[in-house]
């Protein structure tokens, strides 16, 4: 065999991840993968805890997304309890999520993935970054900080702090929002909304076209789609029913409590991820990329993919434009950003508009439970994907099994095919440099993967290996359990 390229660490995502690229002797790529070096494994120790603490507990998940894990988690306990929240206990949980979709989605065009298109793929990568970034466009870089900011602000003003937060509770929401709150909140929320008008504005005149060609085939899959669409098939991010479309665009609708059915998990033995695949497809799993098979994608472009249609005004607009562009389910790899910035409009729009509901200062925002033994299960969108945990309890209301799919999970197969796309395409002859190496890169980064929230299997089926390098980083020993 020959030569192995390897990217450590792969920059600007949330967690650690490496890419292993297996040469042959001509120099042209064998294999890749894409190897998650971190474990979470908070499925095993939430267990034996009251159920009414894990929507406290799963937030120390991740410092990135704890309002998904909140949400889906405190979903998960309505269930185990038999209850249903009032309206304005959800209506303060989705104010939440689509609060922190702005911040989230704002982090990941501008700093995250925003080098790679403001700067160039390969430019040297010691501009190529965001300091890179606020250098070049002042400006641009004080709004997006103003930005971030506001939206952890208007967290805190609803549930007294941004991260790690203990508002959602089983039943609702513990905190009722007073009206000088909500006009107190109003006018930030006008202004996330006009930068996220700026931002669509900005990306389709000067990012967009410059990489039309970059976005035709870097990464390039066919798969299926997986995405929360309520009854009328409207986009939505914080409840209603999972809806998996195959490659074609023919599709299914479910509720999340029957995921089971409709997905399953596999484990490699070279990495800490579990691998999801549609097994209601009876095609079985295969991450060929030349033929796949019961892979589906979630996240931004999945969900703009299976749903009919977006409830606000501005981004339904924007929806339009780009089905019309990129038709359904568009398929290119690099369109998750567009998908993206559909979706913070979105999420700005919505939050003006549920300031505006009446319900929402309404205090009754939660309803008493009592311990029962019960599975339940919860879902909510997270900005990375379709965010599924799962509980059971004995009759005292402790916890005795758990399972999560974290969003990141479900795009484990499609992250692996991208980059074997890429590699193989990019990589030719034993050439390549750093801006190939960062198109790589880039392959991984349209997916926004949080990993650090993705790795939860302790089941000893998969070993921890300790690989002892010299400072010239040739292996001296490997210890493995
Ligand atoms: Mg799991
Ligand atoms: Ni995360």
């Amino acid at each position: 065999m020959g030569k192995t390229i390897v990217i450590q660490p792969v920059s600007r995502i949330e967690g650690h991840a490496k890419v292993e690229i297996q040469l042959d002797d001509t120099g042209n790529v064998a294999d890749t993968r894409v190897r998650v070096v971190e474990l979470r494994g908070f499925e095993r120790f939430c267990i034996g805890r009251p159920v009414e603490e894990l929507p406290r507990i799963v937030t120390s998940i991740c410092g990135v997304c704890p309002w998904s894990h909140h949400l889906a988690s405190a979903k998960a306990t309505d269930a185990v309890f038999g209850v249903e929240p009032p309206p304005a206990g959800r209506r303060l949980r989705d104010l939440c999520n689509s609060i922190a979709y702005t911040e989230e989605h704002i982090l990941h065009f501008y700093f995250l993935s925003g080098p790679d298109f403001v700067m160039g793929p390969d430019a040297d990568y010691s501009v190529r970054n965001v300091i890179g970034i606020a250098q070049s466009n002042p400006e641009i870089g004080k709004r997006v900080v103003r930005n971030r900011h506001l939206g952890a602000q208007m967290l805190e003003v609803v549930s007294g702090k941004p991260i790690h937060p203990v508002t959602a509770v089983p039943g609702g929401f513990s905190k009722p929002l007073t009206e000088k709150e909500r006009d107190e909140l109003c006018p930030m929320a006008e202004e996330v909304l006009e930068f996220a008008k700026f931002s669509m504005a900005f990306a389709k005149e000067s990012i967009f076209p410059k990489y039309l060609d970059t976005v035709k085939v870097l990464g390039v899959i066919n798969t299926g789609f997986m995405g929360t669409v309520t009854d009328d098939g409207a986009l939505n991010l914080y409840d209603g029913k999972l809806r998996l479309m195959k490659p074609d665009g023919s599709f299914e609708d479910f509720h999340y409590d029957r995921y089971t059915e409709y997905i399953s998990e596999r484990v490699q033995e070279w990495t800490y991820q579990k691998f999801p695949y549609a097994k209601g497809w009876g095609e079985g799993f295969s991450m060929d990329p030349d033929n796949p098979k019961g892979v589906y994608r979630v996240n931004s472009l999945a969900r703009i993919n299976v749903a009919d249609k977006i409830s606000t005004p501005l981004a339904q607009r924007e929806f339009e434009e780009f089905k019309e562009q990129f038709g359904s389910p568009a398929q290119l790899t690099l369109l998750y950003h567009w998908a993206r910035l559909i979706e913070l409009l979105y999420n700005a729009e919505h939050v003006v508009e549920l300031l505006d509901d009446a319900d929402i200062t309404s205090k009754e925002t939660r309803v008493a439970v009592t311990p029962r033994a019960a599975r339940g299960v919860g879902c909510a969108e997270a900005p990375r994907g379709s965010l599924i945990h799962d509980y059971e309890t004995d009759d005292k209301g402790l916890v005795t099994d758990v399972n999560l799919i974290v969003a990141t999970q479900h795009n484990n197969a499609p992250i692996n095919m991208s980059v074997n796309q890429a590699a193989r395409a990019l990589i030719k002859d034993g050439d390549y440099d750093q801006g190939i190496l960062n198109m790589v890169e880039m392959a991984i980064r349209a997916y926004d993967p949080c990993l650090s929230c993705a790795t939860h299997d302790l089941a000893g089926r998969i070993a921890v290996r300790v690989d002892i390098l010299d400072v010239k980083g040739n292996l001296k020993d490997t210890f493995q359990n």
